[in-house]
Order: structure tokens, then C-alpha cells, then sequence
């Protein structure tokens, strides 16, 4: 009874937020848990959504951390306004969305300091998340991916908190898909949410103490064929959007500029790209880099690779060979598509300073797979 209850609570909102319908697929319930799955198994149902108007979503990842050298008020303040002027649906929190203080020397499960959550009831979903993020930011749903920092201690913890407690943290699994209809046309956009954690870490040779190698041995995600089985599950979902207008996938590591090449550093993360262009995917969002960057799509790829990794941890490096990087400033990516569905419009906005407004670093333009020349 309780899970109709909640299943029947979590629709309703997602009613009021998104405008018109969710559609259960038929004879299931894509808000009840799937019993005796791991949340390395993929959600089993296609997430169906629907919107009147064009897309408004903005994009973000490595936010929830305090200390000497942060950013997150400033972002979140960022966002905000953008949030509330454009009427954005909806939020793609591209993970790592809870650190430890910046320059912390207590362990990583320090009960008061430590790397992502301890547990659902955790202070720093409050603290962190819910106190920082206000206006529209705090209605609409948050479609998330872990990050390694969530992984560092409990990231089942992140997904139970989806089922337990707070639906707009969406993440029913470490994989899911949403098929995502808008506008007067019914165009199509799919997003498929990836894990990338066990394409990016080496199980074998991981050193650090955290756990992360722990989860990727309890969620059998240190096994080779098992990742690639998540591959061919992202390439089974890729044959299934062959229909739509916008194929999006979104994970936490970065693929952009250099990223994309094989090396140890990456592990087996140089698999994706060519999955990407044999299936015609617009673009792939990620973070973990600490800066705002983006690989535009050329004549040998239709990919544009997108990264938003500033959204208030300390700053760093991103991956080099890029199109076009904001260097060393926090901020976000606001993404908007046009009503006919035909055209992608983008925004880096910078929120490096507390006393400006926020200000649009970059902007640029996509087509979508049926009207690209
Ligand atoms: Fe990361």
C-alpha cells in the first residue's frame, strides 16, 4: 500500500511540475522499486514525459562543497535566475554532487566532514541541496548520475533517497532512460543517464582507500564483461531512439577534446565515442572536469560534447583539445529547444563573481538529427 501511495504521490507531482502527463507503460508502474535489482541493474522502464512547449533544462555537475576556493552560493544564485526567467523543466545534475570541505584532512567517512552521503537522512541533503537551491530550482526535477565523490562512500544511499524520500532527486538506478516529447509536433528527445564510474576507474589497478572499489565489487561492476554488457544496454537504447529527433546521453566523466582518447588514465571510457557517432547522438553532457567547456560535432562526428563540471567545487584543469573552454571560472550550461523542435540553443554562464550578475560567456547552436544539412 505504501508503495501505491507514493507511486501515486510521485506522479501527481510530477503532473503539476511538467505541465500535462506521465504515461505508465502499460501494465507496469515505473515509480514502484523493482524488487531483487541492483541499482547497477538498469531501470527497467523507459521514463515517458511529456511538455507543451519547447525544452528549457539547464546542466550541471561538482557543486555541494564548502571551503577556501568554492563557489557553490554563487552558482546556485546563477542558476536561479535563469531558472526563474526561462521557466526551466528541469535540471541535469551531472554528479559528484557532494564533496568533502575543499582541503580536508579527516577520513572520507568523517560522520560530520565526509565525501558524498552517509545515508538518506543525512544532514548535507539539506544543507547542501535543499537550502541552496531556491525559486523554480527547488520545484523541478533534478535528473541526476553519480559521480565518483558520490561514490567515495554511499552511492545506493543517493538512489534510495530518489525512492525514500525526495523524488526530485531522480535517480531510480545508476542507469535510465527518458523519452522526453515536446512541443505542438510531439518531437522527441531521448536522454539516456550512464554511470560512467566503472568505465573510468580501473578495478584492478585502484589504490585509493575510499569506497568505491568496494561498490564496484558488491555491484560486480569490476568485471570487464559486465561493463560491457552496460555498454550493449546503452547501444540496445540507442537502436530503440533511432526515431527521435535529439538523442542526448548524460554521464559524469569527460569525453570532450583529448578525454576522448584511449589511455590508462581513462580506462575503457574511450569505448563510448564510437558508439556515439555510429548511432547519431547530439550530444553528450558530463562534468568531473572542474570548468566549463565543449567539443563542437565535425565532419568526421555528430556528436558535440558538452561539459559542465563548475558548479562550485574548487576549481581545475578540464581535458585540453577543446573547442572552447571559460578556463578557470564557476558557472553552468542553460540549454534551450525551440518550440518545432529543429534547433538547439546553448549558454555557458559565468557566476565567478558575487556582485555581478551572472553573464553569458558563450553561446551556440545545434540541429537536430532530421534537419542536419
Ligand atoms: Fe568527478
Amino acid at each position: 500500500m505504501r508503495i501505491v501511495l507514493f507511486a501515486i504521490l510521485v506522479q501527481a507531482c510530477l503532473l503539476v511540475v511538467c505541465d500535462t502527463d506521465y504515461t505508465s507503460i502499460k501494465g507496469s508502474n515505473y515509480f514502484e522499486r523493482p524488487k531483487d535489482t541492483s541499482i547497477a541493474d538498469p531501470y527497467p522502464f523507459i521514463i515517458k514525459e511529456k511538455y507543451s512547449k519547447g525544452l528549457n533544462f539547464l546542466a550541471f555537475g561538482d557543486w555541494g562543497q564548502r571551503g577556501n576556493a568554492t563557489g557553490q552560493p554563487q552558482v546556485a544564485q546563477g542558476m536561479k535566475i535563469w531558472a526563474d526567467k526561462y521557466k526551466v523543466d528541469f535540471l541535469l545534475n551531472l554528479g559528484d554532487s557532494f564533496y568533502q570541505d575543499s582541503g580536508s584532512t579527516v577520513p572520507f567517512n568523517d560522520t560530520k566532514d565526509h565525501e558524498g552521503v552517509l545515508s538518506i537522512n543525512d544532514p548535507k541533503w539539506k544543507t547542501y541541496w535543499l537550502d541552496e537551491y531556491g525559486g523554480n530550482l527547488r520545484k523541478i526535477p533534478w535528473y541526476s548520475v553519480a559521480g565518483n565523490h558520490d561514490w567515495y562512500t554511499n552511492v545506493t544511499a543517493e538512489v534510495d533517497y530518489f525512492w525514500d524520500v525526495d523524488w526530485r532527486f531522480f535517480l531510480p538506478s545508476l542507469y535510465y532512460v527518458r523519452r522526453v516529447y515536446f512541443g505542438p509536433k510531439n518531437t522527441c528527445a531521448v536522454f539516456i543517464h550512464i554511470d560512467t564510474d566503472p568505465y573510468y576507474y580501473n578495478y584492478t589497478s585502484y589504490n585509493s582507500t575510499n569506497n568505491l572499489k568496494k561498490t564496484l565489487l558488491q555491484l560486480k561492476l569490476n568485471e570487464v564483461s559486465e561493463i560491457k554488457s552496460r555498454l550493449k544496454w546503452i547501444e540496445d537504447q540507442l537502436i530503440k531512439a533511432q526515431d527521435a529527433d535529439w538523442i542526448f546521453v548524460v554521464g559524469h566523466h569527460p569525453l570532450e577534446g583529448f578525454c576522448q582518447l584511449q589511455s590508462p588514465n581513462y580506462y575503457l571510457m574511450y569505448l563510448l565515442p564510437p558508439v556515439f557517432k555510429k548511432y547519431g547522438v547530439s550530444a553528450y553532457f558530463n562534468g568531473h572536469s572542474h570548468e566549463l567547456s565543449y567539443s563542437a560535432a565535425n565532419s568526421t562526428s555528430p556528436v558535440t560534447y558538452f561539459c559542465s563540471g563548475a558548479g562550485g567545487a574548487t576549481l581545475g584543469e578540464g581535458c585540453g583539445g577543446v573547442t572552447w573552454t571559460a578556463g578557470t571560472t564557476f558557472g553552468f550550461l542553460y540549454v534551450n529547444i525551440s518550440d518545432d523542435g529543429k534547433d538547439l540553443y546553448f549558454e555557458y554562464v559565468n557566476c565567478n563573481q558575487t556582485n555581478t550578475p551572472p553573464k553569458v560567456l558563450k553561446s551556440g547552436n545545434l540541429k537536430s538529427r532530421k534537419y542536419k544539412s
